[in-house]
């Protein structure tokens, strides 16, 4: 049973990947899980200096899912270089580096550093974060913002570059396109869902920030159907997430058409899930007589008349 996976030259040995944010930076889960029987680990996403990020309540449980607005805080790409990524590489783990600017000199500024840096397998460009005000989504929700961050990163690292896009947009599958436009070697799929809760008895936002992102089991059919659009508007791999929860719902977006999937705040419910996704994974492949996890991409059966009805 093949489990790897092509994410532009870069060779997962399975299609499972931490998603940014809810998995630290890795090492705090080294006690709990093999770092390196992940397909990789997209770390919480850094800025070039530290950030302190919104004040608390940061996060509140909705139905089937979640609401955050952390404010993007983090150590900083500096001390994440000396302080965390010599463990990740001790621990033989695939790193994937999440990046956020304010300018695209930022982003720029963060991938020559990465780029210099032993152990960092590929950069994840966040240009979607929806509770942050300046950068980030600004680029995300335009055409030519996606393309002019794309293109100046990619002129300064050979890493592979995967901008994140945000679902909060009208045509996600033309950013897509803009993105592999400015030479993206993948795309990933979907950020968090604008979104807001309010207490009624004291008619205040239950978030400090008033808005946040949603997640988790309520966003995945939206996830799967925006990867599906996706995968037909481009021909580099799309990585999918958004409400992942177990191997079937990680075989969906495959079969959607992603190459590869990121698990996110299914962590926050069980630390524990990896093993469970990639027995399950490998599990399905058995029963339906397929070797290599790959050849699922994009095999979801349409009839020609469903084919036609979908393109009308
Ligand atoms: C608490 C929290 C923090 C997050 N932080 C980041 C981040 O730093 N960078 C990023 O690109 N996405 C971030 N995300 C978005 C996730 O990586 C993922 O795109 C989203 O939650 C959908 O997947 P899920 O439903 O499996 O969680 C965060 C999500 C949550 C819940």
């Amino acid at each position: 049973m093949d489990l790897s996976v092509l994410i532009g030259t870069l060779r997962l040995a399975n299609p499972l990947i931490a998603a940014s944010g809810c998995f630290g930076y890795g090492v705090e889960y080294a006690n709990a899980v093999d770092l390196a029987s992940l397909g990789g680990i997209a770390v919480k996403g850094l800025f070039l200096s530290e950030r302190e990020g919104h004040p608390p309540p940061r996060i509140v449980e909705t139905p089937s899912g979640m609401l955050n607005a952390i404010g993007l805080q983090g150590i900083g790409v500096h001390r994440f270089i000396a302080e965390k990524l010599p463990e990740l590489r001790r621990q033989r783990a695939v790193v994937v580096v999440n990046i956020c600017g304010t300018t695209i000199d930022e982003y720029v500024e963060l991938a020559r550093i990465l780029s210099d840096a032993a152990g960092v397998a590929a950069l994840e460009l966040n240009i979607s974060c929806p509770n942050i005000k300046e950068g980030g989504i600004t680029f995300g929700c335009s055409l030519t913002g996606t393309h002019a961050v794309v293109s100046a990163v990619r002129k300064v690292t050979r890493l592979p570059v995967i901008p994140k896009l945000t679902p909060n947009v009208t045509d996600v599958a033309s950013i897509a396109r803009a993105a592999e436009d400015a030479g993206a070697d993948a795309i990933s799929l979907v950020n968090t869902f604008l979104a807001m809760a309010i207490d009624v008895e004291t008619r205040r936002p239950r978030l400090s920030n008033i808005v946040g992102g949603l997640s988790g089991p309520a966003i995945r059919p939206i996830a799967v159907r925006m990867v599906y659009e996706c995968r037909k508007a481009v021909k580099i791999p799309i990585v999918g997430m958004g409400g992942i929860a177990c191997a079937t719902d990680a075989l969906e977006f495959m079969i959607a058409g992603a190459t590869a999937v990121q698990v996110g705040t299914a962590n926050f419910v069980d630390p524990f899930i990896w093993s469970s996704l990639v027995e399950g994974t490998r599990d399905y492949l058995r029963r339906h007589d397929i070797p290599r996890v790959a050849a699922l991409t994009g095999t979801v059966d349409l009839t020609s008349r469903e084919k036609q009805w979908i393109s009308s």
